[in-house]
């Protein structure tokens, strides 16, 4: 999917700077070495870093139960 049309900004692109840290959609396109043009983009870029910031989470909700579960042993 294309999110970002003016900069050929697509999901595997949002998701690569994800994984290299990047949280906000200007953080995305810093990333790519682009800015915003227009800034339709903007919207859909922050939903998909959003899936990356949820699954963070509960990962890291995940990793805190093994602690405890381990401790408990
Ligand atoms: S669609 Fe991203 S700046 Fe225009």
């Amino acid at each position: 999917m294309i999110h970002c049309v003016c900069n050929n900004i697509n999901t595997a692109k949002v998701d690569e700077a994800a994984h290299a840290g990047a949280c906000r959609p200007k953080d995305v396109l810093a990333h790519h070495g682009k800015a915003f043009n227009c800034g339709q983009c903007k919207g859909s870029i922050a939903e998909r870093l959003s899936c990356h910031a949820n699954r963070g989470l509960i990962l890291a909700v995940s990793s805190r139960q093994d602690i405890a579960l381990i401790a408990a042993e």
